[in-house]
Formats: structure tokens, C-alpha cells, sequence
């Protein structure tokens, strides 16, 4: 039985070493060294994604020559902590996945010791990744009670709460931020970042009063300088409205594109979540719209707070007004 007054008071800051608690959200396609070093430069911790990097794009490199070559690259520009995405798949799937092994390897050869790692409870996974002495943010794409619990009980550091707000692949339940925070920092002992729709320091001190002790956030951080998504993207972000936001299958919401209004309409009159996520694919998925630039070909997806996104600034520009509470 746990303990009373097991609350925990150690500081995300301490934990992970950084200076502020902010942690950048991984976006798969809208991460690069040079991105990721501004969030660990400004004094958060920035976070290798998916598909990081100009190397990504070329078919004709591995997977894991992509990571490396991402991960020297930040060595090169900074000397403060940055992390990197894992995917973490249900409990006895990780040995069919060659990616998640061989991943793990480049990172722990090149010394990376913080893990967001995205998707179900694994407890022998986040044991692995323990037992080489890695530090795990771990984020449920559904977030919930029971397993935020079991993931504490398997070493798991820091819990990300994730709102149906959020950008990205939404939790499969319908919960926004502000329900699925308190919830989960009632359940466990370790920190908890709130993650969903935080983009102004409105939303932080929202953050702060539910119960976390950090924030987690993607979309804000799309639209800076640094994120290598395309002008046209950041663009359409600023220009978009939440409520004109649109579903285009069970799994993400995008602005009013041309392709998404026809997405939506598809998956509004019964395709399935899968076949629309096929076709969206088809299509070119996140990155033709967001980093190759051809809006009206792809989706944009952001959080549901976009109304409150009204400029691009620096990554350092963002993180001192996020952190303003901090300073
Ligand atoms: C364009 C986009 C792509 C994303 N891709 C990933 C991903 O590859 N892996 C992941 O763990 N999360 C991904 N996410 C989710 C974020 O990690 C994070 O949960 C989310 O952005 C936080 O909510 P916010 O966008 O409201 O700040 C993505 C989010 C966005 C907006």
C-alpha cells in the first residue's frame, strides 16, 4: 500500500534537468534538431519526433541513420537535455516490431536518456527502457485512471493527462483537459503535465490550479519560427477558427481544408475511422499539408484552442510567455 502523503514535490524541472516545466510535444514530421534545440535553448525540454529532419524525406536512408544522424545533430547546437518519442504498443507486441527495438538501440548508443513514449501500458517495455537508465514520460493516446496507475507502479516518471483538445491523434474518449487532469493527478504520486489546448499562459496557470506540475504542448509550437512546418501551414493556423474545426475521422480533426471538408464529409455519411485514415494517407497525411506546404491537399491538425493563436513568435518567444509565471 502506498504511503501517505506520497504526493510527490519533485519538480518536473528536477527530474528531466530544465529550467522551466514545459515539455514539447513530439509531432510526427514537424520536429528537427534545429527546433528542438530552440524548446531545450529557451528552457524546456524539447523532444525529438517521428520523422525528424530533412533526412526523413529520403526513402533511401534507414530509420535508424535518420534518428542518429537528428540526434548528433542536436549534440552539435546544444548541451541541455532534450528527449526523444518512442511508441510503446499493447503488452506482448514489441518483439514483432523491429522499429521500437532497433530505435531504442540508436538512442541508447547515442546517450539520449529522456523518452516520451506514446501509446498503450507496456510494462516490460518501460522496465527495458528503466534498466538502461532511461527517464520515461509516459502519454496514453486514451489516458485513464487504471492505467496511469499501472504505469506508475512500472517506473514511469512523469504521466502525461491528455485532453480531447489536443492536436495530434485524439483519445478515443471524449474527455477534454480540464476533466482528465484532475483525474489523473488524483490517482497517482508522480507529476503530472497536463497536455491539450495549452496555448497561451491562460492555459498554463489552468494547467497549474488542475493539479500539474508541467505542460505538454504541440500545437503553440507549430506555428514559431523554428517548427520546420511550411509557412502556408502556420498560416492556416492563424487564420482558422475552433469552430469551424472538423472531424475527419475518429482519430483527427483538422482546419477547413479543401481535402478535409471532403474527408469529413466522407466519414460524416459512415466510412469507417480506417478506411478514412486510409485515404487520408492516401493523400499524403500530415506532411503534405503541414510540412510540404500544399494545404488545400492535406489536413492541418491542431488543438481546439487555435482562436487563441494570433501570431508566430520565436520558440523562446513562446516559452518566456508560457513561463511567465516562472521566471
Ligand atoms: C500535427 C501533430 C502531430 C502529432 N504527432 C504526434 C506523434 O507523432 N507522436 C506523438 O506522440 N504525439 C503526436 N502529437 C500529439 C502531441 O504529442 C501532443 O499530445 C499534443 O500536441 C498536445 O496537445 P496540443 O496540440 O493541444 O498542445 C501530434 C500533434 C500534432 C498537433
Amino acid at each position: 500500500m502506498k504511503e501517505m502523503n506520497t504526493k510527490t514535490n519533485t519538480r518536473v524541472e528536477d527530474i528531466l534537468g530544465i529550467k522551466y516545466p514545459i515539455i514539447q510535444a513530439p509531432m510526427n514530421w514537424l520536429t528537427n534538431a534545429e527546433f528542438v534545440t530552440a524548446v531545450s535553448e529557451a528552457g524546456g525540454l524539447g523532444v525529438l519526433g517521428f520523422n525528424a529532419g530533412l533526412l526523413a524525406k529520403d526513402e533511401t536512408v534507414s530509420i535508424e541513420e535518420k534518428l542518429r544522424s537528428e540526434i548528433r545533430e542536436i549534440r552539435k547546437l546544444t548541451a541541455k537535455p532534450f528527449g526523444m518519442n518512442l511508441y510503446s504498443p499493447q503488452e506482448g507486441m514489441e518483439k514483432d516490431n523491429v522499429y521500437i527495438s532497433s530505435t531504442l538501440d540508436v538512442a541508447f548508443e547515442e546517450e539520449v536518456k529522456i523518452f516520451v513514449v506514446v501509446g498503450e501500458v507496456n510494462r516490460a517495455f518501460f522496465k527495458e527502457i528503466k534498466n538502461r537508465g532511461g527517464i520515461i514520460i509516459f502519454r496514453e493516446l486514451t489516458p485513464s485512471v487504471v492505467s496511469a496507475k499501472i504505469a506508475e507502479d512500472s517506473g514511469v516518471d512523469i504521466i502525461v493527462a491528455t485532453g480531447y483538445d489536443e492536436g495530434g491523434h485524439i483519445p478515443q474518449r471524449q474527455i477534454g483537459t480540464f476533466s482528465i487532469v484532475p483525474a489523473i493527478v488524483d490517482a497517482v504520486d508522480i507529476p503530472v503535465l497536463a497536455a491539450g489546448g495549452i496555448n497561451d499562459i491562460r492555459g498554463v496557470r489552468a494547467a497549474f490550479a488542475l493539479g500539474a506540475k508541467g505542460v505538454f504542448v504541440g500545437t503553440r509550437f507549430i506555428v514559431s519560427e523554428e517548427n520546420p512546418a511550411s509557412e502556408e501551414a502556420k498560416q492556416d493556423i492563424i487564420n482558422s477558427k475552433s469552430e469551424d474545426l472538423l472531424l475527419v475521422s475518429g482519430l483527427q480533426r483538422s482546419t477547413p481544408t479543401k481535402s478535409a471538408v471532403e474527408l469529413a464529409q466522407m466519414y460524416k455519411s459512415g466510412r469507417s475511422t480506417g478506411e478514412v485514415e486510409q485515404e487520408i494517407n492516401k493523400r499524403g497525411g500530415l506532411r503534405i499539408g503541414m510540412l510540404d506546404g500544399e494545404v488545400s491537399k492535406g489536413i492541418i491538425s491542431v488543438n481546439t484552442a487555435i482562436d487563441t493563436i494570433k501570431e508566430k513568435k520565436t520558440v523562446k518567444g513562446i516559452i518566456d510567455e508560457l513561463m511567465a509565471d516562472f521566471q
